[in-house]
């Protein structure tokens, strides 16, 4: 369990300014593209402020075709830039930083995206003066409504907070949140989009089980998870007052939601979300 602690949504600020501020992502799959691209369309006249690289660089050739610095060369990417994405996956970043270390420079802000790996093991892998903050995006950055979780490591202050809050603020929303409940937050909102889409394949299932063709299941299932989605977020009111309200006595949904609390989904969702967290918590130590 995590310890308590502050966590405050900030406002969205404005967007990075790339030509004072190049960004380079190290490792860009899915999690880095999505943010590149992000950043990208905030401002393609400067799409060469924007380096990737991964091994397979002839993976990136459409975000060359945009005018974004590619490569393979994480040293040549890191030079480029004043701030650092890293996103490979968690299981390599010593790896990858020990054969980049000398490539950083002091007032470098290096900013991760790794689930599980705190603030001060990653420091332990730059040169000092190197600011490290730590962030958890998730993939609805992909159509610029992630939430990113972030927060600062012993060498950044401040300054580097808003320069990482406006990276992030390219693809969605930003929290700043303590980095002991990091790991909480990456079971939540860094994990969370796969909970609802395990919802839906499950939905689509049942729908399927009930004799809706494929197709049918598939068009209901997504118009109605993403309106109820769009619903939670424009509503003043709480999930709960909003599931009572399609909820009537002795109605299709009560019974419904009586097979559900039957089951123990609400026992299972939290243990499943503890088990996340958990796992963040395993990554921090390879
Ligand atoms: N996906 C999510 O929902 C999500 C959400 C929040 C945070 N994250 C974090 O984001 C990170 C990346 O996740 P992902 O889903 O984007 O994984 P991914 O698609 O596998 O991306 C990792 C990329 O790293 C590249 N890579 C591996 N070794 C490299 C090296 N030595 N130099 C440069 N690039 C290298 C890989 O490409 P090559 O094999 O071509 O090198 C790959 O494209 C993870 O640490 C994860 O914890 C993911």
């Amino acid at each position: 369990m995590s310890t308590p602690s502050t966590t405050s949504a900030s406002p969205l600020p404005a967007g990075l300014d790339l030509n004072a501020h190049p960004v380079a992502f190290i490792g860009t799959g899915s999690m880095a593209r999505a943010i590149a691209l992000g950043l990208y369309r905030a401002s393609p006249a400067q799409a060469e402020r924007i380096a990737c690289t991964r091994r397979d660089a002839a993976a990136l050739v459409d975000l060359a075709a945009l005018g974004i610095r590619t490569g393979s060369d994480n040293q040549a990417a890191i030079a480029v830039a004043e701030i650092v994405v890293l996103a490979v996956k968690p299981q390599v970043y010593d790896d990858v930083l020990a054969s980049c270390r000398n490539a950083f420079r002091p007032g470098q802000v290096l900013v991760s995206v790794l689930a599980g790996i705190p603030t001060a093991a990653l420091e332990r892998h730059v040169p000092d003066g190197v600011r490290v903050v730590r962030a958890m995006p998730n993939t609805p950055a992909l159509i610029g409504q992630g939430v990113t979780g972030i927060c600062a490591g012993a060498s950044a202050g401040p300054e580097q907070l808003e320069l990482a809050s406006r990276l992030f603020a390219s693809v969605g929303e930003v929290i700043s949140i303590d980095e002991r409940q990091m790991d909480a937050l990456t079971a939540t909102s860094g994990s969370g989009p796969a909970y609802l889409f395990y919802l839906a394949e499950v939905m689509m299932a049942g729908a399927r089980e009930l004799g809706l063709t494929t197709e049918t299941a598939d068009t209901l299932v997504r118009g109605t998870l993403s309106g109820a989605a769009a619903l939670l977020a424009q509503s003043p009111y709480s999930p709960e007052t909003l599931r009572a309200r399609v909820t009537s006595p002795g109605g299709t949904t009560a019974r419904a939601i009586d097979v559900f609390d039957a089951a123990g989904l609400r026992l299972t969702v939290a243990r499943a979300m503890a088990a996340a967290e958990r796992r963040a918590a395993e990554l921090a130590h390879g």
